[in-house]
């Protein structure tokens, strides 16, 4: 992550902005007084994870573009896109105190209008891990993502490294298609126990919350091993695995991979990320952690 100047804030009141259209001329506005535009997309529900990318946003830009939009592209036909938490009021307070400057609130329609039949695909970061367990998620992400880009046209986009394969693959796709976007990666905001923030965690009962604690737990103690001199990456996961299936109701994997690339590793022998993607009740968590 580069380091960048702390700007000044230039704050006006909160502008939502429901089309293409509307976003991409306030950018435009914004651009033609030179200002620089940060940008954090999220599906809404917002928490202290998002707010601390926002934070960063604030800190990176002039001003300061938030979108929420629950991509319906990016969740299979069994997944949970129709339960997906929605608290437009309560993100409003939360991006309005965080000091965001405009809201991007497409509808579906908006975004995917009649006709609509062009997608991004990223190749090989897209396979294993979460786009083995999710086929076509990575499609919709970066085809959704890669919108958002050319409607707001921000200078840096914040996101966080809880969804490590999706900053890879965002990071590759900018790459790749030449965007002028700086990417910035933020670490995952955990909770005191070390539970990673997610927007899905509100769906865990008490039960589900306190077994969903063994997975930050574990991978703590995977790094804690590395640093005691553990190198392989079997050894590693098969620890990680086993804590994991003690507690969850399925390990969906662990994997251990090069955390530049994501291409799997025999040994930690360069930095490297363990993830992992669990079911717990009828809620599916992700989460990593770095080392090396
Ligand atoms: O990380 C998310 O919330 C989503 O995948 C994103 C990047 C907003 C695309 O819909």
């Amino acid at each position: 992550m580069t380091d960048a100047p702390t700007r000044p804030p230039v704050r006006q009141s909160l502008v939502t902005c429901a089309t293409p259209d509307e976003m991409s001329a306030w950018s435009r506005a914004a651009r033609a007084r030179s200002e620089r535009i940060a940008f954090v997309p999220t599906m809404g529900a917002l928490h202290d994870g998002h707010v601390a990318l926002l934070r960063e946003g604030r800190r990176r830009g002039d001003r300061l573009a938030l979108s929420i939009f629950v991509n319906p592209t990016q969740f299979g036909p069994s997944e949970d896109l129709g339960r997906y938490p929605r608290d437009l009021p309560g993100d409003l307070a939360r991006a309005s105190d965080a000091g965001v400057d405009v809201v991007f609130l497409p509808d579906r329609a908006a975004m995917y209008p009649p006709g609509h039949q062009t997608t991004v695909q990223v190749q090989e970061l897209a396979s294993g891990m979460c786009g083995a367990g999710r086929p076509g998620h990575f499609v919709g992400v970066a085809t959704v993502v890669c919108k958002l880009f050319n409607i707001v046209q921000p200078e840096v986009a914040i996101f966080g490294e809880k969804d490590f394969q999706q900053l890879a693959l965002i990071r590759r796709m900018v790459r790749d298609l030449n965007m002028p976007i700086e990417i910035v990666g933020l670490p995952t905001v955990r909770e005191p126990d070390g539970l990673a923030l997610s927007s899905r965690n509100r769906f865990l009962s008490s039960d589900d919350r306190t077994r969903a604690v063994s997975i930050s737990r574990a991978l703590f103690a995977a790094r804690a091993r590395f640093e005691s001199g553990e190198r392989d990456a079997a050894r590693l996961t098969s620890d990680v695995r086993g804590a994991l299936e003690g507690a969850v109701d399925r390990v969906e994997y662990v994997e251990l991979r090069d955390a530049q690339d994501l291409r799997p590793l025999d040994a930690v022998d360069r930095p490297a990320v363990i993830a992992v993607a669990v079911h717990v009740g009828g809620t599916r968590l992700i989460d990593n952690v770095r080392f090396g």
